[in-house]
């Protein structure tokens, strides 16, 4: 492979005058690289497709087309904010396929980790694929590969990224813009461009979503509770102004009930366990002391606002022996 290397004359992008000079010189390249063709991208919404979905747009508007898939994995209210910030926002050119029946269903009574995030890679591409199709006259495909992507291709990042692109799609040429920048350029580059902070500061969200989160066989009402819970773990986090501190938090819904009491009457309920966890490179990670406060008052929110939870949990276990994610 050619040009993947990070030319070592590249002045590291720190500040917004860095990123502005960096984005003039990607949007000449984009539209010589493009002429008046069409480009493809899958925008999943997480930091790096969403700024090369803003870079694109600035560069060429309407001959980007943008697929977002929405595999029914998502945070609350995810794929809307996708739709609010790049149709209604930047007038992108947006096909929204809302695929969620069609994940769950080839997710029905699949426990093992591996084969669900295999199943949801594939199905990912075959949904694009189709879309992809159905589409006439697109030449190019835009992709948000990251430097890291590039030196960790055979590492870690192989493992969790399943999915590609079939070999059988053909295009004239990848447009990648970001692919030499590390992670904390993107994100300035993002903000350069206009995206709110919320978009360009996420924190990582696994490519199978809540589908890792939802552990064992995924149902609709664990996934809904899990859903909703991380929604509120996410907005109370957000007002005891924690949401720039902790690297990573959510909620997990184990396949496993307890009993709970509830009106009086006993019932076999989930419990949510809340994970949060600070680290550097994600190779280890710690767990932060979060206020007693902050948890009772999560607790007391999910055990009134999500149905079928009888119990809260706070994850104590650093990275290693834990993994961040629960499967
Ligand atoms: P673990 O659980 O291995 O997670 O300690 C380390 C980091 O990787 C994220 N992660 C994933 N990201 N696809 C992804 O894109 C995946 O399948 C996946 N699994 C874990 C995890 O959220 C954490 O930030």
């Amino acid at each position: 492979m050619e040009n993947m290397k990070r030319p070592e004359t590249m002045q590291r992008i720190t500040t917004p005058a860095l990123a502005e000079a960096f984005i003039a010189e990607q949007v000449a390249e984009v539209r010589a690289q493009v002429g008046d063709k069409k480009v493809l991208l899958a925008l999943s919404g997480g930091v790096d497709s969403s700024v090369v979905a803003a870079l694109l747009i600035k560069a060429i508007g309407k001959q980007l087309v943008c697929v977002h898939v929405n595999h029914g994995l998502m945070r609350k209210g995810e794929s809307e904010q996708v739709i609010e910030i790049f149709k209604n926002g930047l007038d992108a050119n947006l096909i929204y396929i809302d695929a969620t029946d069609r994940f769950l269903d080839k997710l029905v009574g699949v426990e093992e980790p591996e084969t669900k995030r295999k199943i949801i890679g594939g199905e990912f591409v075959r949904v694009f694929e189709e879309e992809a199709r159905k589409l006439e006259g697109i030449s190019f495909l835009a992709q948000g590969t990251i430097y890291p992507d590039i030196i960790e291709s055979k590492g870690v990042k192989a493992h969790h990224n399943v999915g590609g692109l079939p070999d059988d799609m053909h295009f004239e040429g990848l447009v990648e813009p970001v692919k030499f920048l590390y992670k904390d350029e993107v994100r300035v580059v993002g903000k350069a461009l206009g995206l709110p902070a919320e978009m360009v500061d996420r924190q990582p969200f696994p490519g199978p979503g809540l589908g890792v989160r939802c552990t064992g066989a995924i149902t609709r009402d664990r996934l809904h509770a899990l859903r909703e819970s991380d929604a509120i773990l996410r907005e109370e986090f957000d007002k005891a102004g924690l949401t720039a501190k902790v690297w990573q938090f959510f909620t997990v819904v184990p396949d496993f009930r307890s009993t709970g009491v509830r009106e009086g009457k006993r019932v076999f309920d989930w419990p949510v366990i809340i994970r949060a966890v600070n680290t550097v490179d994600a190779m280890t990670a710690t767990v932060p002391e979060i206020e007693w406060a902050v948890l009772k008052k999560i607790t007391d929110r999910i055990l009134s606002e999500v149905d079928g939870v009888c119990r809260v949990l706070y994850d104590l276990s650093p990275k290693a022996p834990a993994t961040i994610e629960w499967e």
